[in-house]
Order: structure tokens, then sequence, then C-alpha cells
């Protein structure tokens, strides 16, 4: 059942952002009253509020060659929304066959990202397009010709006056931008198995699932990769405990991560850490692409960031868990037709209440917005690890994580913003 509504607006106005806000106090303070410890992974929200015609403009504008010197090449080239919005390559083919420095991450949840790119050189979604747009090896372009281009087509120039009727340029840099950002808004993925889970469906996974998930928090991987987008909202060293880039050798530019848009000696190597959101389909993995399988990735965690041991069975335990991260998407649709799901008429009805999804679950996990999500600091200490004596050691994360140098000397690691 596809039930089509009015979404938003032409534009969003404050009086409803307000609204939102205050729906998320609200919200804390029931889930407050609840009483039970928040669970650190929040259900990604079941509906976002976009404005319908710039996210189908958007839609377009994601999947037009035009926005590239010759033609060739669109966003939805390395971005793949029927494949998990990635593109399945250890680095990205570009315009005229050039190949990218590092992985390509999937666009979906990416509004939950509290900056875009792995080094977090971008603070918005409409920041990060002028990236792509004018890189040489990605599609070459510069602003003025795309303009043109748009401008010759037999619908844009419609499209861009209905949706920025006050704007006498029609087409603009800003309003592609703007465009293309709302609908990347509204690539989100809601109702995967883990978020019924969070959601008080007790039977949404299964033993090992579970079980792979309370390993998830006990060996701390949930310090790093936290929040809706299971990552996405702090840096942090790759390599904090063993040195990967040594074990790796050839040392690129595009390893330094963070350190390229700060120089501050603590940042090199820092990467944001990545949603595990869409890891079911996203391989390869790592900055890198050098991880072939989800396993594989798990294994350099532990190894690289946790460095130590665990059991085979523990490792792809842990790999159950994360794949039923994954949830739907439902192209050209911006409500979600939530199939069958038990929460499904609960959710239905917020739906139609304009309830963007915020309500306390059962079991007490709190709803969040995107807004609220991107300007989540991660929480202090939500997690320990269990180091090689078996002992239990904190694991510090956010601004102030130490990195365990190779002397055993802790220094710190500036992160966070
Ligand atoms: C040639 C392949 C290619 C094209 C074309 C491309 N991208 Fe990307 N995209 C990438 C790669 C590679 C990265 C990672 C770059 C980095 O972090 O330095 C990326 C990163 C992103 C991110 C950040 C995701 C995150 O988690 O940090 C977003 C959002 C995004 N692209 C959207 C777009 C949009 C919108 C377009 C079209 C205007 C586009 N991309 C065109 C390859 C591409
Ligand atoms: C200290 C922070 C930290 C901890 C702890 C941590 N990770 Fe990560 N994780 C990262 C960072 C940073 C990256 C990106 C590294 C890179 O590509 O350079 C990453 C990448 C990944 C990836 C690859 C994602 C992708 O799309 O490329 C997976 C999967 C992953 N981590 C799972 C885990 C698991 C499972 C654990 C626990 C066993 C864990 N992580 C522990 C910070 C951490």
């Amino acid at each position: 059942m596809k039930t089509r509504q009015k979404t938003s607006k032409p534009d969003r106005s404050p009086h409803r952002l307000l609204r939102v806000l205050s729906l998320g106090l609200t919200f804390s303070l029931v889930s407050a009253e609840y009483g039970d410890a928040a669970e650190p992974i929040k259900p990604v929200p079941i509906m976002i509020e976009v404005n319908e015609a710039k996210a189908e403009l958007g839609r377009r504008l994601f999947h037009e060659p035009r926005l590239s010197k010759n033609d060739t090449i669109s966003c939805a080239t390395c971005h793949d929304l029927s494949a998990g919005g990635d593109d399945g390559l250890v680095v990205s083919t570009g315009i005229e066959g050039r190949t990218g420095l590092v992985n390509a991450p999937t666009v979906f949840n990416s509004a939950f990202n509290f900056k875009q790119f792995w080094d977090g050189r971008a603070h918005t979604l409409k920041d990060q397009i002028d990236g792509p747009l004018q890189s040489r090896i990605e599609m070459e372009s510069i602003w003025p010709d795309v303009v043109t281009k748009l401008f010759q087509d037999k619908d844009y120039p419609r499209m861009f006056q209905e949706s920025y009727p006050n704007d006498p340029q029609i087409i603009s840099r800003e309003n592609i931008k703007d465009a293309i950002a709302e609908f990347m808004r509204s690539l989100i993925t809601p109702n995967g198995r883990f978020d019924q889970w969070l959601r008080g469906n007790t039977g949404a996974l299964n033993e090992q699932e579970k079980e792979g998930y309370a390993l998830f928090k006990r060996y701390g991987c949930v310090s790093c990769h936290q929040g809706a987008n299971v990552g996405g909202n702090m840096f942090q060293v790759f390599g904090v405990i063993n040195d990967y880039f040594r074990k790796r050798g050839n040392i690129t530019d595009a390893d330094l991560g963070r350190f390229n848009v700060t120089g501050n000696e603590a940042d090199k190597h820092a990467f944001k850490v990545p949603s595990l959101r869409m890891a079911a389909h996203t391989a390869p993995y790592l900055h890198d692409g050098s991880a072939e399988t989800l396993r594989d990735a798990v294994d350099a965690m532990f190894e690289f960031q946790l460095g130590r041991e665990a059991p085979d069975e523990d490792k792809e335990a842990i790999v159950a868990f994360i794949k039923t991260l994954a949830g739907e998407y439902q192209e050209n649709n911006y409500q979600f037709d939530l199939g069958q799901s038990p929460m499904s008429a609960e959710f239905q009805e917020d739906r139609r209440n304009g309830n963007l999804g915020q309500r306390p679950a059962a079991n007490g996990v709190q709803e969040i917005s995107t807004a609220e999500t991107a300007q989540e600091s991660p929480p202090a200490e939500i997690a320990e690890t269990v180091s090689q004596n078996g002992k239990a050691r904190p694991l510090r994360t956010g601004r102030t994580a130490r990195k365990a140098s190779k002397n055993g000397k802790a220094g710190p690691v500036r992160t966070g913003r």
C-alpha cells in the first residue's frame, strides 16, 4: 500500500522546524520516564520531511550526466541506488576512465553524517556537491557550463521555476545544489530488521544476530559506530592500536585523512567513522577499498582498532548483526511502504498525523530526527573495550580520544569538529 501524501510545503517554515525540535524534546522527556538506558544505536526515522518538488528535481539531477564535462558521468554512476548507493569498486572510475583516490561511500543515510567525505571536509550535503562536480577525476565540470546545459533542456527551466519561484536566476549553482541535497535527504533506509528489533519486535533478529549486537557492544565497536547511522558522528584514527599504514605501506595523501583538512598532527590517519547502515551492500570496504568482504573489514577492526583476537564465531555473529542494519528504500517514493512489519500500522498512523516517526518505542528507544542526529555529539563513554588480559578498559572517544602509541604511552588525538 502506497499512500502518497504531501510531505511538506514549498518552503519549510521556521514554525515547522520548531515543531520538530520540540517534538524531540518531548520525547526525550518521555523516554527518560521509561527509565531505560537508551541503546547506543537509534532507529533510522521512518519518515523525513522533504520538499517533494525539490527532491524530485534533485532526483533527476542526481541521474543527470550533463552535470559532467562530457555528459557521461552522473552522481548515480558512482552511487548506484539499486546497489547500496555506491559503485562496488575499490576506487571509483570517473570521467574518461580516471580512477579515484578513495573508496566511494554509500549516499544512503548520508543526511545523518555530521560531516561529509572520509576526511569530513564538507560540512553539509549541499557543500559536498562542489567536490565531485568540479573534480578532475570525477565530473570535471564548471558551474556556468552546467547551468547553460540545463537551461537548454525542455523540462528543467520549468521545474526550477516551480521549486524556486522567487529566484530571478531560475537555474543557478545554488539551486542545483539545493535540489540535489534535498533529494539526498530523502535517501534514508528505515525499518531494517535491527530497527524493528529496537522498536520492540523481539522476533526480528535471530539468536546469532542478537549475539552479534551484544558482542558489538561488548568489544567496544559501538564506542565508534553508534547513533542512527551506526557511525558518521565522529572522527577516529584508523590504526588506533596497531599501525595499519605501516603494515600496508605505500602511504598516499588520501591516507592522511583528516590531517589534510586541519593540518594537525593528531589528525593524521583520522577518518570519519563510516556508517555501517548499508554495509551489507557496499563491498569493498575501508577508505582504500582494501577489505574485500565485510568479514575482512571486521578482521581489520579487531586488529587495528581494538588490537585483539576474537573467536571466529564472534566475528561471524558480528557480521550477521551488521547485515540486519540495512533498511528499505523505495525510489520515487518519499514515503516508505513499510510492508508487513508488525509496527507498520502504528507508524503509518504516525505519518498520517505528521509525526516524524518520533515516538518512544515499546522498549524506550527514542526516535530522532535528522537535524538532531547530525548535531548529536558522541556520548562520552558508552562502551568498554576488553583488553587482551581480560580486564575491562574504557575506550575514550569523541573529541579527546586517546591513541595508544607504540611505546605504550597514550597521546591525545583530536577528533570531533
Ligand atoms: C566518479 C565517482 C563519483 C561521482 C561521479 C560522484 N561521487 Fe560522490 N563520492 C565518490 C567518492 C570516491 C566519495 C568519497 C570521497 C572522499 O571522501 O574523499 C564520494 C562521497 C560522496 C558523499 C559523502 C558520503 C559520506 O559518507 O561521506 C556524498 C554525499 C556524495 N558523494 C554524493 C555525490 C553526489 C550528490 C554526486 C553528484 C553531484 C556525486 N557524489 C558524484 C564518488 C563519486
Ligand atoms: C576507535 C574507533 C573504532 C572502533 C573501536 C571500531 N571501528 Fe570500525 N571503523 C572505524 C574507522 C575510523 C573506520 C574507517 C577506517 C578506514 O577506512 O580508514 C572503520 C571502518 C569499519 C568498517 C568498514 C565500513 C566501510 O564501509 O568501509 C566496518 C565494517 C567496521 N568498521 C566495523 C567495526 C566493528 C565490527 C568493530 C568492532 C569489532 C569496529 N568497527 C570498531 C572506527 C572504529
